[in-house]
């Protein structure tokens, strides 16, 4: 697949890593492309361009920029170069404020979410919240002695989502799909659980398992 990577920081650039390992052709985009210079040099198959570059260049998007910097970037990747297409959405809805006691904060409500925000603004596009709940380092086939991971996802498109879970599969992780991007709701809130033991006592190797 043709894969449009926004954003620079630690999770684009694994995720980008990530599909090249497994084949795919990938541009990585930014505001300022050369902040990709080391990636793409670490990584030669790999290209680099703007938001709107990689964005019209993936058959499938994903969006790993600062969540509060996500519409933003994606107006700059354009609309038109989303409509129709997965887009995994990676972002969690972080404030702009310290941890309390490792506990996280979060700009939108248990009635709201970041992903049913950007499915609103762009209603053409089929977002599936993905990847968000696991440190950057553990996003492509971490290994764990309790066995795969689970990644929840959740998203309106069930094509989007049936392309995400092969992804996943790639990657490592077993899928629980929790339904429409209401889902989200819980979804994102897992990021602060995720962070709290690293918070508090410098712990950041553990990923969710689904038992059952
Ligand atoms: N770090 C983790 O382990 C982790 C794990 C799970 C989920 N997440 C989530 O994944 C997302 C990416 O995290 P990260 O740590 O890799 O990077 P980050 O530092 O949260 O975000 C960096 C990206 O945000 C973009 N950005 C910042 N301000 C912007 C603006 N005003 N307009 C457009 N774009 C802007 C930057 O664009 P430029 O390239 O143009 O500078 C850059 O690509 C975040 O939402 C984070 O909460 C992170």
């Amino acid at each position: 697949m043709k894969v449009g990577v926004l954003g620079s920081g630690s999770v684009a650039k694994t995720l980008a890593s990530g599909f090249l390992k497994y084949g795919h052709d990938v541009t990585v985009g930014s505001r300022t492309p050369a902040k990709l210079a080391d990636w793409a040099k670490d990584n030669p198959k790999g290209r680099a361009g703007t938001f709107s570059e990689a964005a019209a260049f993936g058959e499938i998007v994903v969006l790993a920029v600062k969540g509060n910097s996500a519409a933003e970037a994606l107006r700059a990747a354009g609309a038109a170069n989303l409509a129709g297409k997965t887009v995994i959405e990676a972002t969690n809805p972080l404030a702009d404020l310290p941890p309390t006691n490792g506990v996280l904060h979060f700009y939108t409500t248990l009635e709201d979410s970041q992903c049913e925000r950007l499915q609103r603004e762009f209603p053409d596009a089929h977002f599936v919240k993905a990847f968000n709940s696991v440190g950057a380092p553990l996003m492509v086939n971490p290994q764990f002695a309790g066995g795969k991971p689970t990644m929840f996802i959740c998203g309106n498109d069930d094509g989007a989502k049936k392309t995400v879970t092969a992804i996943l599969d790639q990657f490592g992780f077993e899928t629980e799909d929790l339904g429409k991007v209401e889902a989200a709701r819980v979804i994102e809130p897992l990021c602060i659980l995720w962070c709290v033991p690293g918070f508090v006592r410098n712990e950041w190797r553990h990923a969710f398992k689904l038992l059952k």
